[in-house]
């Protein structure tokens, strides 16, 4: 079921790179990041596939799946350059970003071969999608813009899922068979969460001047482990 759900996911950011590379020459943004969402885009969807052979090696038949529309992209008052930042810093310093930082961690625990060699090459893609968030950051910032970012972290961590990581649902007992599969516990992913928080996503938004004081706050409210980081 993971692995169908990767399938679907894959394929929709195969198509939002398409699109952002598109919405990236159209600001002008310099060649090197249009360059790198035109071969995102070619690098999702290879992982498409990839997902749905081993989803099906795993029994997945194509349905319930259902992904959230569109998470990260930007209400209607962001509108041009400011749009497509929004939109970026969502989907590449915080989806991605953290999503490098689930599959490096079930690279760490998974034992299957087949499953290992499909994370190891998600991954080594996946960082690179992260950087194209990066970069755009930074020369959104060289260009004056940006200042609006500390005020929307809160926004777009909402709307790329962080309420079903906390979610009250009791979770079935874990076994070690799963973890072998490349499947982690809501707890083990919620460590990963934090940690990846902490020493990449908050030390890059630092980096580059953006506070994130009001966005730990929110984030104490579901893991007390953010509030301990709180300056
Ligand atoms: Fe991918
Ligand atoms: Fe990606």
């Amino acid at each position: 079921m993971t692995w169908g759900h990767r399938h679907v996911a894959e394929c929709a950011a195969s198509q939002r790179y398409a699109r952002l590379a598109d919405n990236l020459r159209r600001i002008y943004a310099p060649e090197a990041l249009i360059l790198r969402a035109d071969r995102a885009a070619q690098d999702e969807s290879r992982h498409a596939e990839l997902c749905l052979t081993l989803a099906k090696s795993y029994g997945w038949t194509g349905d319930a799946v259902v992904l959230a529309e569109d998470s990260c992209t930007a209400p209607p008052q962001y509108e041009g350059h400011d749009a497509v930042l929004y939109e970026i810093v969502g989907f590449c310093c915080l989806s991605e970003t953290l999503n490098a930082a689930l599959m490096l961690a079930t690279l760490e625990h998974t034992t299957v071969a087949r499953i290992r060699d499909i994370v190891r090459q998600l991954l080594a893609d996946e960082v690179k999608h992260g950087q194209l968030g990066w970069g755009m950051l930074q020369w959104s910032l060289g260009q004056g813009r940006g200042e609006f970012l500390s005020e929307v972290l809160v926004q777009l961590l909402e709307s790329i899922g962080l309420h079903t990581l906390y979610s009250n649902r009791a979770e079935v007992a874990w076994s070690d068979e799963l973890t072998a599969h490349g499947e982690l516990s809501r707890r083990r992913r919620q460590d990963i969460f934090v940690e990846a928080m902490h020493s990449v996503v908050f030390a890059g938004f630092e980096q580059a001047g953006i506070t994130t004081d009001s966005t730990r706050s929110w984030l104490a409210t579901y893991d007390p482990r953010f509030a301990s980081h709180l300056s």
